[in-house]
C-alpha cells in the first residue's frame, strides 16, 4: 500500500486565499484591516527564516504587519514595555513574540504580559486554560494546522486511538486537548515512555513532535494509520547542503501508513496560514464583529 500524501503546501495556500478573501470583505464592509505585531529578539537563524516568511504572507493576505526587532542583549523590562504599548495599540490585533528568547529574559513573564485577546500564539495561561476546559479559544498555530490536515483524511476522529509523541507547550499538550475535543482516545508519549514502537503500532493516528530526525520507523506504524509529522530537523548532508527532515522516516512510512504528511510541505506551511486565521479572528473579536468564515 502507498499512503495518500497530505499536501500541506496546497492546503495552506487554499487557506491563505480564504483568509485574504475574508480580510478584503471586512476591510470593505467595516474598514477593519487586521494587524499583527511580530517581535523578534536577536538573530536566531531559524527565527529569521520564520519571521521573514511571516511578514511576506501577512502582507499577501492584505493584513498589516508591524515588525519589532530588538537586540540580543535587550533588557526584559524594555521588552515588557513594548508589549504594554502593543496591548493598547488599536491597529494591532495580534501579538507574536518569536521564541526562543535569550537567557536574560523570562519567556513565561513575556507570554503572561500579552493581552490574551491579542495572543495569536495561544500561549497565554488564560488561553491554555480555556483550551484545556473546552472553551472557545485562540488555538496555537501548529496544532491547529495539524488538526486541519488530519481532518482532511479523517473527518471524524471519534473513538480513534491517537498518540502524540512529544509534550511541549507549543505542540504536544495543545494537541492532546484538540484531539480530546474531537473524541479521540489520546496518549501522550515522551522520553520516559516504555516501548514506544509497540505503543505506536496500536494507534490509528500518530503525531510526531519530538524533534528527532526520522525517529519513527515503518514497524512503529499500524497499517493504514494517519501519520502527521511535525518535525523540522535541519541535517547537514554529504553534499554540504542543509536538508530538512521530519521526525518520521518518510521513505519507509509511506509504504505502510494510510495517509502521511511530507516534510517539507506538510505541517510547516500550515503554521503561518493558521497565524493569519488567528489574527483575522482576533481582529473580529476585538472589533465586536461576527466570527469570520475561516
Ligand atoms: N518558535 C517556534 N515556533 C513558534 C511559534 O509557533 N510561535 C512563536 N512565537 N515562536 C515559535
Amino acid at each position: 500500500m502507498t499512503a495518500t500524501i497530505i499536501d500541506g503546501k496546497a492546503i495552506a495556500e487554499e487557506l491563505r486565499a480564504r483568509v485574504a478573501a475574508e480580510v478584503a470583505r471586512v476591510s470593505a464592509a467595516h474598514r477593519l484591516v487586521p494587524g499583527i505585531a511580530v517581535v523578534q529578539v536577536g538573530h536566531n537563524p531559524a527565527s529569521e527564516v520564520y519571521v521573514r516568511s511571516k511578514t511576506r504572507q501577512v502582507a499577501a493576505a492584505g493584513m498589516r504587519s508591524f515588525d519589532h526587532r530588538l537586540p540580543e542583549d535587550v533588557r526584559e523590562a524594555e521588552l515588557l514595555a513594548l508589549l504594554a504599548r502593543l496591548n493598547t495599540d488599536a491597529a494591532v490585533h495580534g501579538i507574536l513574540v518569536q521564541l526562543p528568547l535569550p537567557a536574560q529574559i523570562d519567556a513565561q513573564k513575556v507570554i503572561d504580559a500579552i493581552d490574551p485577546a491579542k495572543d495569536v500564539d495561544g500561549f497565554h495561561p488564560l488561553n491554555v486554560g480555556r483550551l484545556a476546559t473546552g472553551m472557545p479559544v485562540m488555538i496555537p498555530c501548529t496544532p491547529l494546522g495539524c488538526m486541519m490536515l488530519v481532518n482532511r483524511v479523517r473527518p471524524s476522529l471519534a473513538g480513534l486511538d491517537a498518540v502524540v509523541i512529544g509534550r511541549s507547550n507549543v505542540v504536544g499538550r495543545p494537541l492532546l486537548h484538540l484531539l480530546l475535543a474531537e473524541s479521540a482516545t489520546v496518549t501522550i508519549a515522551h522520553s520516559k515512555t516504555h516501548d514506544l514502537p509497540a505503543l505506536c503500532r496500536r494507534m490509528d493516528l500518530l503525531f510526531a513532535a519530538i524533534g528527532q530526525p526520522a525517529l519513527v520507523k515503518a514497524d512503529w506504524i499500524k497499517p493504514g494509520a494517519t501519520v502527521i509529522d511535525v518535525g523540522i530537523n535541519r541535517i547537514a548532508a554529504a553534499d554540504g547542503k542543509t536538508h530538512i527532515v521530519g521526525d518520521v522516516d518518510f521513505a519507509q512510512a509511506r509504504d505502510i501508513a494510510g495517509a502521511i504528511t511530507p516534510v517539507p510541505g506538510g505541517v510547516g506551511p500550515m503554521t503561518i496560514a493558521c497565524l493569519l486565521v488567528n489574527t483575522l479572528r482576533a481582529a473580529c473579536v476585538i472589533s465586536h464583529l461576527p466570527a469570520p468564515a475561516v
